[in-house]
């Protein structure tokens, strides 16, 4: 009788510290997550988040004067974005400067691990679904659904580096980047720019590399950068001949471009997005710099901004002005004109504020009436950004 009592008492003890455990455990790692707002576009064979976020800084001193001890910051931006249902994020294996090459690749790999551990333990993962599906008769078809659409998709671009001449020089660039990653594939493996205005014999070799990746299943499907409509048209072709689809392409788009629908068209007839990158312009189309507020010295953009911010004051004013009509910052204002436009815009940002702004400017969007209005102010600037040396027509 004494020792039955014992056992009960015990195995009383041992149920409760397991729920205590389990609440515990659910309480203190589970954070709170904001409902998404950012939609789902489609993109070549796949779909990827309408907005997406732009990695360049995570790694590069010499542009955005970027320190380790940034990484929890940029963190809680990644966080941020993640939450609100962005899960495409453009990076390079060229992004970090110097001993920081491939840095903007660790740390997405790194975030995304610590993203995924923080929404729910993962050794609880299982127990949770399986009790779930006990007490509940629930499969959880629906949350694996939205898993998937959840996960991250990291679209990562290869250098045409000098020495990368043979197609296997992008198969193990593919694999080198993975390794970072801590990851098994791609989303979108891209190329980052074309060779063709410089050493046009290096192409071939790119272009079949880069399908080489997809067969040998490292990626979901390709991209390309800064190419124009036309070298566009000619890969569209080749990768057809491959079998290997196209998800997006992506080229220098913002207020402060020169444009025309060409590179438009060239994705409609490929069958890709144009993904819009440096929609801010380099932070310029925030509005927060001026003649008395540059970057600091030394810092590249400080200069390009004195060369440019005289002639982009008629279009700082229009997007200050339509901001405060629509109740907007005139970033989300830049951002919403290039969603716009049928692009996915990959801005970069640095700090939590910068990705909750960002952030503001989907779930709404420009009237005609103001997308014409900036159309036309941006189309009569005397200066605009400079092009990508690498951009072909
Ligand atoms: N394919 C290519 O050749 C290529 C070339 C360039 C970029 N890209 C991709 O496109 C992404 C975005 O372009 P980008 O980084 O060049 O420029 P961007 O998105 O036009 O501007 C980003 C910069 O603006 C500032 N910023 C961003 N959001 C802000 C906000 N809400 N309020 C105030 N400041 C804000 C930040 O810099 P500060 O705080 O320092 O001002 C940030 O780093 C890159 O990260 C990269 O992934 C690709």
């Amino acid at each position: 009788m004494v020792l039955s009592v014992t056992s009960i008492f015990v195995t009383c003890l041992y149920l409760s510290t397991i729920v205590v455990v389990l609440g515990l455990a659910a309480s203190s790692t589970a954070v709170s997550r904001k409902k998404a707002v950012v939609g789902r576009v489609s993109a070549g064979p796949i779909d990827i988040s309408a907005l997406g976020c732009g990695t360049w800084s995570w790694g590069n001193k010499l542009l955005w004067d970027y320190d380790p001890s940034q990484d929890e910051e940029i963190y809680r931006a990644y966080r941020a974005i993640r939450d609100a249902g962005v899960t495409l994020f453009d990076t390079a294996d060229s992004y970090g400067t110097l001993d920081l090459n491939g840095r903007a690749e660790i740390l997405l790999g790194r975030f995304e691990r610590r993203y995924l551990s923080e929404e729910r333990p993962t050794s609880l993962n299982t127990m949770f679904d399986g009790m779930g599906s006990f007490f509940l008769g629930n499969n959880n078809n629906d949350n694996k659904v939205e898993t998937i659409k959840n996960r991250q998709q990291v679209a990562t671009k290869f250098a045409p580096y000098p020495w990368r001449i043979t197609r296997g020089s992008l198969l193990s660039a593919a694999r080198e980047s993975l390794t970072r990653l801590e990851q098994d594939k791609l989303c979108i493996a891209q190329l980052h720019w074309s060779t063709a205005n410089y050493q046009p014999f290096q192409e071939g070799a790119l272009w079949e590399g880069i399908a080489d990746i997809y067969d040998a299943d490292l990626c979901e499907a390709v991209g390309i950068s800064n190419y124009g409509p036309i070298q566009l048209n000619r890969f569209a072709e080749r990768m057809k001949q491959r079998n290997v689809p196209i998800a997006i392409a992506q080229v220098q788009y913002s207020l402060m471009t020169a444009r025309n629908n060409e590179i438009l068209d060239a994705c409609d007839d490929a069958g890709c997005r144009l993904i819009s990158y440096s929609p801010l312009c380099l932070g310029l189309l925030t509005a927060k710099y001026d003649l008395d507020n540059l970057p600091r010295p030394g810092n590249p953009r400080r200069q390009l901004f004195r060369e440019l911010l005289p002639s982009a004051q008629p279009l700082l004013e229009t997007l200050k002005a339509v901001a405060k009509d629509v109740n907007k910052t005139p970033s989300q204002v830049a951002i919403n004109w290039a969603i716009c436009k049928g692009t996915v815009p990959i801005p970069g940002a640095r700090n939590l504020v910068q990705a909750e702004e960002n952030i503001g400017s989907v779930g709404w969007k420009l009237s005609n009436a103001a997308v014409i209005e900036l159309d036309v102010i941006s189309a009569g600037l005397k200066k605009n950004m400079i092009e990508n040396i690498f951009q072909t027509r």
